[in-house]
């Protein structure tokens, strides 16, 4: 196999706090080849936006990287300088952000941001740059493009403007885009479009793809692989379908239990009981054990990986999987 396009190893990101440190991303690893697809998956607060920020060099001060690597095209991202991030930034690695006022300037037309975005990373004669706008508004399903391209951020809806962040993220055809839940906040007809567009253009570009959501039904759709995130740590990692329908960590399998399937039609939904730890009072060893039905005493202690390179987890029970 080739080198991967991303290899993140051993990553650690903290905030100092007064309270204490908060360890976000704590020793996270996880390859991803060119045109891959991979789902980060877990509840709110458990570090995926944190390790999607890493990756970007957008961590806000006093949030730092403390430990590990990220290896894109075997650079490693987490000692770059920050001029170094910001050329690759946009050209080579781009973000898709939940909020697409991350991305846009309200106060600039959106042909001013786009050509912007362009020339910032090419040289390309004003015409061109625009003609290169317009052609990605209509890629991802903007109607009257041309015209479009004078308005302003707010003459645009929600799900529109978020497309206008997408092709701008597209623009110069980056090898990683990181998608931060970019469609959690539209209603569910167009989150399914975008959707739709991103993967077919991912696809025809061979695009590498890193989709964080909390949603299992969207990365089982999307995704080819998923790492399951709990408490700043990978708990689980592996092909899409072996993760979801074969879960080896009690917590991945609680998430999938608490999805609704057409199999399961009528039965109730599990949910997961009990609440996410504090980040500044984690549990020794397992975070997941007060909510565990399978801890024991050996759950104190930090757990071991468990399963195969293709399909691992770190638990000291994890679920028997039979293929
Ligand atoms: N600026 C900050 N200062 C202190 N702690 C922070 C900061 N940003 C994030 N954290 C903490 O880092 C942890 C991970 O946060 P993160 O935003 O990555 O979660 P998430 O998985 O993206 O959650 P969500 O699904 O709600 O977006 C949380 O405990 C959060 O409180
Ligand atoms: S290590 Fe123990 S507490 Fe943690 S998930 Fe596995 S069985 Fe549960
Ligand atoms: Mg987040």
């Amino acid at each position: 196999m080739n080198a991967p396009l991303l290899d993140v190893r051993g990553l650690k990101t903290a905030f100092p706090t007064r309270a204490g440190e908060v360890k976000a991303v704590d020793d996270v690893s996880f390859t991803l080849q060119s045109g891959q697809v991979l789902g980060l998956v877990g509840e709110s607060g458990s570090g995926k936006s944190v390790t999607g920020f890493s990756i970007m060099g957008l961590l806000e001060p006093p949030g730092r990287i403390t430990g590990g690597e990220i290896l894109f095209d075997g650079v490693d991202l987490a000692k770059l300088h920050q001029e170094d991030m910001r050329s690759l930034r946009g050209r080579r690695i781009a973000m898709i952000f939940q909020d697409p006022m991350m991305t846009l300037n309200p106060v600039l037309r959106i042909d001013t941001q786009m050509i912007e975005a362009i020339e910032a990373h090419r040289k390309v004669p004003r015409g061109e740059a625009r003609a290169c706008a317009r052609d990605a508004l209509a890629q991802v399903g903007i109607p009257s493009p041309e015209e479009r391209l004078d308005a302003y951020p707010h003459q645009f809806s929600g799900g529109m403007r978020q497309r206008v962040a997408i092709a701008i993220a597209l623009i110069n055809r980056p090898d990683l885009i990181i998608a931060d839940e970019p469609t959690t906040a539209l209603d569910v007809t167009i989150q399914s479009q975008i959707l739709s567009e991103i993967q077919k253009l991912t696809a025809e570009h061979g695009t590498a793809l890193i989709w964080i959501t909390h949603d299992l039904s969207v990365v089982s759709r999307l995704a080819d692989d998923v790492a399951v995130m709990y408490a700043g740590k990978i708990v689980e990692r592996g092909a899409v379908g072996d993760v979801i329908d074969r879960p080896m960590h009690p917590y991945t399998f609680g998430l999938v239990q608490s999805v609704p399937s057409r199999n399961r039609k009528g039965a109730r939904l599990a949910q997961i009981p009990g609440m996410t730890p504090s980040p500044l009072d984690l549990p020794a060893g397992c975070a997941f054990r007060t909510r565990c039905g399978r801890a024991d005493e050996a759950c104190a202690t930090p757990p071991p990986s468990a399963g195969a390179a293709d399909h691992v987890c770190r638990c000291f029970h994890p679920r028997e999987v039979t293929a």
